[in-house]
């Protein structure tokens, strides 16, 4: 049946008016911007396309933006940015306002968990708040652009900026990173508590060969519009002001040197009207990298690909005017880029209302109802993993709780990467959040300074400590500067001795919950398995201590779920569930390496896709999570056993919380496409709900299931359902459930 697709999606037009960006047909910002560029030398204008750090060598910044020769600033501390715009607004020839950017990832001074944590919520309105809160506190200091959301789809927790990120699924990044440009934006990002915001890196940076940062990407064109570019079209949809083109290469070409992306794919097949920001020196780097043979040739790949701002390489400024004399560049490209960035800056109403008045601002920053936003979105980022005999919540007779750990009151590294403006002391501790709970009942012994400490000088007190109470509470994990941009890891173990912590406090028989605040997927083999209960509890931000307290209390249910497969081992990586069908799966139990015989016979075990030493399974797959409550799911039903081409088929699934605790439900829908012209994924999200289910109570819930959700790209590039055989799942994550056939067609 494979031969006879349909096709059935096209580019469609975009209407630029969902998340506070309403210039995309607005006709008086076209005239606005027509009559002011009327006005506008060439240099002007590649002014226009600059941006500048005003964080470090930025002495000869003041007189350039007096020149016309800045269009951005990044970095700018509050106190200079009226100081600054007054000299653009001002004393410039022509007053086009600066527009201030910064990197405000996951908040400004209130710190929401990482976004990879953000993403065990699965939760649409916990990602929309953090970017909102995140939003209004920038603002009111001056910044009226961030660079994020980070919307890369990875599949390595080697790659230290897996933290940034949003996991390894398309669909879920899709929804999380609109959710995100929503609360960035608003409904007009020119509000006084708004930002622009910008989707990067476009694209493929996650897939960066062995995790390493800034290395080479290979992907095809099929998957990568499959897995990666699906949340930058999702965002750009939904009118996302901004897109950055990243620092990696992919398949021999660097993305911010591709005109494939951002001239065919962006504009040509999107219509994406914003603007193209560099990443920090990319354009630069196109010559560091030997793709432009000059660094002028590098300043004309960049904008005669798109890219429309130089982010502080300088070769814009530098160069474009001498290209355009030589005929490397046209006027015309740089009409077009100097048109969208003022556009942005109409949008944002900059013209009007260049200042920022920053007389509110000590009641906004770490304002009481942000800190309540961010304690609610950390406990909902937790992902109960395991809860042996009901370990959890710590029962309301406890006598004595042993808290252990180097990551139980380290105030600086809970708040995780990207934290620039706040303060460690505005974090509370889990340990500063169960003192205030359970007072003297508090035996804390940290034995472990840090997370990379290999000293086990501390062991001894960390022994007696358990040994004195009832629980035992192990915070392991990682400091915040071992992942993010350039913080890579070979070995994602625990690092220090930290393991060797947990094996000595196992060893006194107390049961013991081991809270996991890292930046990445760890492998935790051991830590799962000699835990009583575990929670990934990630870089849970400024409120990561009451939000754990409420997990262990039950004051909240525990509901997240993985949005990224951990491994047991590093030699699995990259593991991740929506894996290709292999022609020898593992569908038997295979020998593994202790149990083979001396001298075995060479065809003696079978031949399937496995490790010898890890077997075929993750630790923890993608989409797992406990709860205190309990969910029974019933097998799904289908409305029809057949799919048309035009139609579309429910699948119901009863869902009984079986459980004493009334909790939230993450279901997730899967599909498989059993044949296809190319090979398809073992398993695919198609959709999931959060659903509220009282203790004791059941519920039905129901999925649509249309043609479009089973496109894929074909070997012609074409977004194809073809008609065939799926399977069907209603699940708790993506390992189990009972499936259910259906065919699709025409
Ligand atoms: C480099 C990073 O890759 C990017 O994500 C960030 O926004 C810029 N630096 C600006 O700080």
């Amino acid at each position: 049946m494979k031969k006879h697709f349909i096709i059935l999606s096209v580019a469609v037009a975009l209407t630029f008016s969902s998340c506070g960006n309403n210039a995309g047909g607005d006709k008086s910002i076209a005239q606005k911007v027509d009559s002011l560029m009327s006005l506008m030398t060439l240099q002007e204008k590649i002014g226009q396309l600059n941006q500048r750090d005003f964080g470090w060598g930025a002495e000869d910044v003041p007189e350039l933006i007096r020149q016309g020769g800045v269009g951005s600033l990044l970095n700018c501390a509050p106190e200079r940015v009226n100081e600054v715009q007054r000299i653009a607004v001002e004393e410039s020839r022509l007053g086009i306002p600066l527009l201030i950017a910064r990197d405000v990832v996951h908040g400004y001074k209130t710190i929401f968990p990482i976004p990879l944590a953000q993403a065990c919520s699965w939760d649409t309105s916990v990602v929309k708040a953090g970017a909102q809160v995140a939003a209004a506190e920038a603002a009111v200091s001056g910044i009226k652009y961030t660079f994020a959301p980070m919307i890369d789809v990875t599949h390595e927790p080697r790659w230290g900026r897996i933290a940034e990120s949003l996991g390894e699924d398309a669909l879920l990044t899709s929804r999380l990173g609109v959710a995100m440009v929503q609360g960035f934006q608003g409904d007009d990002m020119a509000d006084a508590d708004r930002v622009a915001a910008c989707a990067k890196h476009f694209a493929a940076y996650g897939l960066v060969e062995s995790g390493r940062d800034y290395n080479s990407v290979f992907v095809s064109e099929e998957r990568l519009r499959d897995w990666v570019l699906p949340p930058f079209k999702a965002v750009a949809d939904a009118g996302v002001a901004t897109f950055m083109a990243g620092f990696n290469e992919l398949n021999g070409v660097p993305v911010s040197g591709s005109k494939f992306l951002l001239r065919d794919v962006l504009r040509g097949e999107w219509n994406y009207p914003g603007m193209v920001i560099s990443d920090y020196f990319s354009i630069d780097q196109l010559w560091v990298q030997g793709y432009s043979d000059s660094k002028a040739q590098a300043a004309a790949d960049g904008i005669n690909a798109g890219v429309d701002m130089d982010m502080m390489g300088g070769g814009y400024y530098a160069y474009l005017d001498s290209l355009v004399a030589a005929g490397e560049v046209s006027e015309a490209v740089i009409d077009e880029a100097c048109r969208r960035v003022l556009t942005l800056k109409y949008q944002l109403r900059l013209f009007d209302n260049p200042y920022t008045d920053m007389s509110g601002r000590d009641t906004v920053l770490y304002n009481p109802a942000h800190l309540q936003m961010a304690r609610e979105a950390a406990a909902k980022s937790v992902v109960l993993v395991k809860n042996v005999d009901k370990t959890l919540p710590i029962k309301p007779d406890v006598r004595k709780i042993a808290v252990i750990g180097p990551m139980a009151d380290a105030a600086y590294d809970q708040m995780g990467t990207w934290c620039f403006d706040a303060e460690k002391e505005h974090s509370v501790t889990p340990l500063a959040a169960l003192r205030e709970e359970y007072g003297d009942k508090i035996i804390y012994a940290p034995g472990t300074k840090y997370s990379r400490d290999n000293s086990k000088e501390g062991f001894a007190k960390a022994v007696a400590a358990a040994r004195q109470s009832d629980i035992v509470l192990l915070f392991l994990g990682e400091e915040a500067i071992l992942s993010g941009e350039a913080k890579c890891r070979a070995d994602i173990s625990l690092p220090g001795a930290q393991t060797a912590l947990l094996e000595a406090v196992e060893a006194t028989g107390k049961p013991v919950v081991t809270i996991v605040m890292s930046g990445r997927p760890n492998t935790l083999p051991v830590e799962l398995s000699k835990s009583d209960a575990m929670l990934i509890a990630m870089h849970g931000g400024t409120m990561a201590g009451p939000a754990i307290a409420d997990i262990l209390s039950a004051r909240t249910v525990p509901q997240g779920k993985l949005p990224v497969t951990f491994p047991s081992m590093v030699g699995q990586v990259p593991i991740y569930y929506n894996d290709y069908r292999t022609g020898r799966p593992a569908d038997y139990r295979p020998t593994m390496i202790d149990e083979i015989p001396l001298e075995a016979k060479q065809t003696s075990m079978g031949f399937c896709t496995y490790w010898l030493d890890a077997g075929i399974s993750p630790l923890l797959p993608f989409g797992y999570g406990l709860s205190y409550a309990t969910f029974e799911y019933s097998d799904p039903v289908l409305s029809s056993d057949t799919l048309t081409m035009d139609g579309q088929i429910t699948v119901t699934c009863d869902i009984k919380n079986t459980g004493d605790y009334d909790g939230t439900e993450i279901v997730q829908l899967y599909t498989r496409d059993h044949f296809g012209s190319l090979v398809r994924p073992v398993k695919e999200l198609k959709d999931f709900q959060l659903v509220d289910i009282k203790a004791g109570e059941d519920t039905t819930v129901t999925f649509t299931i249309s043609p479009d959700m089973l496109e894929f790209c074909n070997a012609d590039m074409r977004m194809v359902a073809e008609p065939g055989d799926f399977t069907v799942w209603v699940a708790p994550n993506s390992a189990v459930g009972a499936g259910k056939g259906f065919y699709l067609g025409e």
